[in-house]
C-alpha cells in the first residue's frame, strides 16, 4: 500500500443544512463534586460559524472536549448527522469526522509546516523502501490543502516556531482540515493575536464554513471575532446557555450583557 494517508476531501457544499451536522442538548457533567454543566445545548449545521461564548469557568472548554470525546457527560443528547454519536474516545470523533483545535494548537516548533500537518500519519514508502516518509508527495498535499483555504504564502519549510502566532494557528486549523472536514471546533483561536492576524483566522474560518464545514469556535473576542466573523451566538453561564443570537443581529454589549447575567435567558437566534 503506498499510503497510510487520506486525501484532503472538500466538504459537500450541497450538504444538507436544515438538520445539525452535530447537535448537543441538555448536556449536564460533574466533576465529582463540581457541576461543570447543568444542561448546556450547542448545535453547528453545515456552512454555520458558532460562537461559544462565557465567562471564565462557565463550561466552554469542558463542552468542547465532550464533543470531541475527550470526557463523557452524565445525561442529555450528543447526536451527529441526526443519529446519536456515540463518541467514547477522541479517535471516535475524529473518524465521524470532527477535528478540534485546542488552544496550546499542540504544534511541535522544531519541525516545519509540512511535518506538523502530518504529525503522526505521515505518507510512507512502500515495505520495500521501509517507512520512509514521502516528503515530496506530503509537501504536493500540503500544499494542496494550503491553497484550498488560501494559505498559499505559508513557508512549507520554516519551523513553526519561527512563525507567527497567526501563521501558526493557521498551521494547526490546517491540520484539523487534512483529513475529516465535517466539524471543525477551536478554542480560543483568536487569543493573544494581533488585530490583523485575528483577522486572518476569521477569513480562514469563513473559508471553511463557506466549503460546507460546522465550525464551533470558543472565543473572547466579543466585540470584534464573535459579532463580525461568525453566524450565531450561544452565550454560557454557570454550566448551561444564558442566550442566543444571531451574529448580525446583536452588538458586543448585548453579548457581554449576557454573559455577565441577571436576565432571563433569552433566544433571538430564530
Ligand atoms: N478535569 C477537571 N476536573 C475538575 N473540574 C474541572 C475539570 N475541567 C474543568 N473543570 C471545571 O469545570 C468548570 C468549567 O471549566 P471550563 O474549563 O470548561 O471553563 P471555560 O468556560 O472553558 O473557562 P475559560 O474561559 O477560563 O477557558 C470549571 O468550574 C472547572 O473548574
Ligand atoms: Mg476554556
Amino acid at each position: 500500500m503506498p499510503t497510510t494517508a487520506a486525501m484532503p476531501r472538500p466538504a459537500n457544499p450541497a450538504a444538507d443544512r436544515t438538520q445539525p451536522l452535530i447537535s448537543m442538548r441538555r448536556i449536564t457533567k460533574s466533576f465529582g463534586s463540581v457541576q461543570a454543566f447543568r444542561g448546556a445545548s450547542v448545535e453547528a449545521h453545515a456552512g454555520e460559524i458558532v460562537a461559544l461564548v462565557g465567562d471564565n469557568g462557565a463550561g466552554k472548554s469542558t463542552l468542547v472536549k465532550v464533543m470531541a470525546g475527550v470526557f463523557g457527560f452524565d445525561s442529555g443528547d450528543h447526536d451527529f448527522e441526526g443519529r446519536p454519536a456515540n463518541i467514547r474516545t477522541p479517535s471516535d470523533a475524529t473518524a465521524m469526522g470532527i477535528q478540534t483545535v485546542y488552544q496550546d494548537l499542540a504544534l511541535c516548533n522544531n519541525l516545519d509546516a509540512v511535518q506538523n500537518l502530518f504529525l503522526g500519519r505521515e505518507l510512507t514508502g512502500s515495505r520495500w523502501w521501509g517507512r520512509r516518509i514521502r516528503r515530496a508527495e506530503c509537501e504536493v498535499r500540503a500544499r494542496e490543502v494550503l491553497t484550498r483555504m488560501r494559505l498559499g504564502n505559508l513557508s512549507l519549510t520554516r519551523p513553526v516556531g519561527a512563525m507567527s502566532g497567526g501563521q501558526r494557528q493557521n498551521i494547526a486549523i490546517a491540520r484539523s482540515i487534512l483529513w475529516t472536514p465535517k466539524v471543525v471546533i477551536l478554542d480560543e483561536p483568536t487569543a493573544a493575536l494581533s488585530h490583523s492576524a485575528a483577522e486572518q483566522v476569521s477569513r480562514l474560518v469563513r473559508t471553511l464554513a463557506d466549503q460546507g464545514l460546522g465550525v464551533v469556535i470558543v472565543s473572547h473576542d466579543i466585540h470584534h471575532f464573535v459579532v463580525n466573523a461568525t453566524d450565531r451566538v450561544e452565550v454560557m453561564r454557570l454550566g448551561a446557555n444564558a442566550a442566543s443570537f444571531r451574529s448580525r443581529d446583536v452588538t458586543g454589549e448585548q453579548v457581554v450583557n449576557a454573559r455577565v447575567g441577571g436576565n432571563e435567558a433569552v433566544n433571538l437566534a430564530g
